[in-house]
């Protein structure tokens, strides 16, 4: 054989260098791509219309969205029988327009429910029967106006308290423990390719919470019911340790055949920013990829906000912030560039 031909044959026995070691990814979207892991952020609609700085960062980056607050109740039926889903429907079309999929937040909580509702049931002009009613319809509404557009609901938002017991909400109390398997078979059968979710916070450590929420999930199988997925919210602060056997709990979920998926992270710290503190940070973001990729059934991880120009941390816990990727600029913090240089396993 002839030089040129041999050194030829060589370069094409050679193994792909790209494909071995793919080049380090130019942003989240990249990451995404080489890794297989969903790069989602919950989204201001406000600022989804207002500003086009925020507008072009999230659909450069991200490829997975979900509502911060857009879908939950009071602002889908402020008044009852009043729907108003502008803000929602904006948030699905701008994800179909770029490529992004959906998760719908939340069909049952307690939390951010319209005035109606609540007060009717306070004061008994809602009984018990009419109530059961109202949820359902609730959720067949929602679930069917975007059947075949969100990826994956979370149905139930919050159930179990930090102890273990079942939180105390109009629902335990006036539909009894059964309200959640409801939720989940009328989700399913509003839109049964939507894949189905519990989804709270702190059930990324909390030991009470962990058993009680995988015994639901066990009973849940064991009538038939249809639920897919678990998501860990993420809520997490540089001031707190890392959960470090978060990666451990994800699998034990994974064992019972969901998908896992971090909903809402962020990390939050006390103010004022420091150096340091911007580079503890960056090892929390970093960490929680590395556990999503460690555990073959986590699919999706979302990000509470991706800018601190709009973060609901400050507002919700004194004194503290600067708890996303970005910068109120929009300028990457090091959690973005750790969370590029992410090891990535799979
Ligand atoms: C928060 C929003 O970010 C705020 O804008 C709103 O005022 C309150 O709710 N767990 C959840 C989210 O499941 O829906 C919450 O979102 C944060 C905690």
């Amino acid at each position: 054989m002839k030089p040129l031909i041999i050194a030829l044959a060589l370069v094409l026995a050679a193994p792909l260098p790209a494909a071995a070691h793919p080049r380090p990814p130019r942003d989240l979207r990249q990451l995404s791509q080489q890794t297989g892991i969903k790069i989602g952020s919950a989204v201001d609609i406000a600022a989804l219309r207002a500003e086009s700085d925020y507008r072009k960062t999230l659909n450069r980056e991200f490829n997975h969205v979900t509502a911060e607050n857009a879908m939950k109740w009071e602002s889908v039926e402020p008044e009852r029988g009043v729907y108003t889903w502008a803000d929602a429907d904006t948030l699905v079309d701008s994800a179909r327009r770029n490529r992004q999929q959906v998760r719908g937040h939340t069909l049952v909580w307690h939390n951010q429910l319209p005035a109606w509702l609540t007060a009717g049931v306070a004061d008994g002009s809602i009984d018990d029967a009419e109530l059961r009613d109202i949820l359902r319809d609730h959720i067949t509404t929602q679930v069917r106006r975007y059947k075949g557009k969100i990826r994956a609901w979370d149905v139930v938002n919050e159930v179990v308290e930090e102890d273990g017991t079942m939180r105390q909400t109009i629902w335990l109390q006036h539909l009894g423990p059964g309200y959640i398997a409801d939720a989940f078979r009328w989700a399913h059968r509003a839109d049964p390719h939507a894949k189905l979710f519990i989804n709270d916070y702190n059930l990324e450590w909390n030991a009470p919470k962990i058993e009680t929420t995988l015994s639901i999930v066990k009973e849940l199988q064991a009538q038939g019911v249809p639920i897919h997925g678990v998501g860990f919210q993420g809520h997490l602060g540089i001031q707190y340790d890392y959960p470090g056997d978060w990666a451990n709990v994800m699998r034990r979920f994974a064992d019972l055949g969901l998908e896992v998926a971090i909903t809402e992270l962020d990390v939050r710290m006390e103010l004022p920013v420091t150096p340091e503190k911007l580079a503890t940070q960056a090892t929390y973001y970093s960490r929680a990829m590395t556990d999503c990729l460690s555990v073959r059934a986590c699919r999706e991880m979302t990000v509470w906000g991706y800018t601190d120009r709009h973060s609901w941390v400050p507002g919700w816990f004194e004194g503290q912030g600067a708890a996303c990727l970005l910068d109120e600029n929009l300028a990457p913090k090091p959690a973005y560039e750790a969370l590029l240089a992410v090891k990535r396993p799979r």
